[in-house]
């Protein structure tokens, strides 16, 4: 057995992993270099624990996954560098939210759809982008869907293209009712949608599209947006008619995260 400490922790390794990381130059890779955690562990209970971690995909190196004993499936080794570090990240960050709940070296895997595979009494969702990664999981006895998505910001250019993708005319004269620049109330929806998508997915476990869910209010204030969900998913078991998710604008990246409590 020997000791790594990577990122303050210290951890026991056995002299075979040792070796091989020693051979990998596993200790010479500098994770601190490529990732850091961002926010602090907050409490347990009804509130989920959310992490955040800025990476930089120029400091990644795929012996990594070796090193961490992360799984790289065979379509992430075929991806380009800055797919692999995010997916790198996502897993780094989600054992570092297991520990939270007292899970060490949880192993985060996905199924066909890409969709992440919590342990029992647990669900989440992750969301990267532009060398920042958050992940946010609660208990399924307080909660019964979780999704978020953080977004760089676009130009007016691109939203006005990006609208008329994922948006209905009712959807955009909503918007433009509003006192949010057209870019941000763009960028806004699109990542309300995504968030939406992995928080209703687990439940209906099909793939649905933009028009599915319906902005049918915004609340400035509150910084909450109302969508309703097409009759298509909710005839299904569990799934709402309607969710509400907030949204956190920072100049650099905006995030909005839908959180169902149970019993709602
Ligand atoms: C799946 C999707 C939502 C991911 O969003 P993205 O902005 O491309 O990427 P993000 O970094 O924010 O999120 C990626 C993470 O979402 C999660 N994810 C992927 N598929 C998922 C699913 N079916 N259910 C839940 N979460 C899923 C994964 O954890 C993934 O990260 P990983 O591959 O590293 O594990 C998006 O690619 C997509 O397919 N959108 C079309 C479906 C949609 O949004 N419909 C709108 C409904 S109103």
């Amino acid at each position: 057995m020997a000791v790594f400490t990577r990122c303050g922790i210290k951890e026991d390794v056995t002299d075979d992993r040792f070796e091989t990381m020693s051979r990998q130059g596993s200790f010479m890779l500098g994770i601190e270099q490529f990732i850091r955690l961002q926010t602090p562990q907050p409490p347990l209970g009804e509130t989920p624990c959310c992490l955040a971690a800025d990476f930089d995909a120029a400091y990644f190196n795929p012996a990594f996954f070796d090193a961490y004993d992360i799984h790289c499936p065979d379509n992430i080794a075929r991806a380009a560098n800055k797919r692999q570090a995010e997916y790198f990240a996502g897993r780094w960050l989600a054992a570092k939210v297991m520990e939270n709940f007292g899970i060490r070296n949880f192993k985060l895997s996905a199924d066909t759809r890409g969709c992440p595979q919590w342990p029992e009494g647990l669900l989440g969702s992750l969301s990267h982008g532009d060398d920042h990664v958050q992940c946010c999981v609660g208990e399924r006895k307080h909660f019964r869907a979780i999704g978020i998505d953080v977004q760089a910001p676009i130009t007016e250019d691109a939203a006005r293209k990006l609208q008329m993708r994922i948006l209905s005319s009712a959807e955009r004269d909503l918007l433009a009712q509003s006192e949010l620049p057209l870019n941000t109330a763009v960028a806004m929806s699109f990542s309300a949608k995504e968030s939406i998508y992995k928080a209703i997915y687990p439940i209906v476990r099909r793939y649905f599209g933009y028009r599915s869910a319906e902005l049918i209010a915004i609340d400035e204030a509150q910084q909450s947006l109302r969508f309703r969900l097409d009759a298509e998913l909710t005839e299904l078991p569990g799934c709402p008619a309607e969710v509400s998710l907030s949204y956190h604008c920072q100049p650099e990246r905006l995030r909005t995260t839908l959180l169902l409590k149970t019993g709602s």
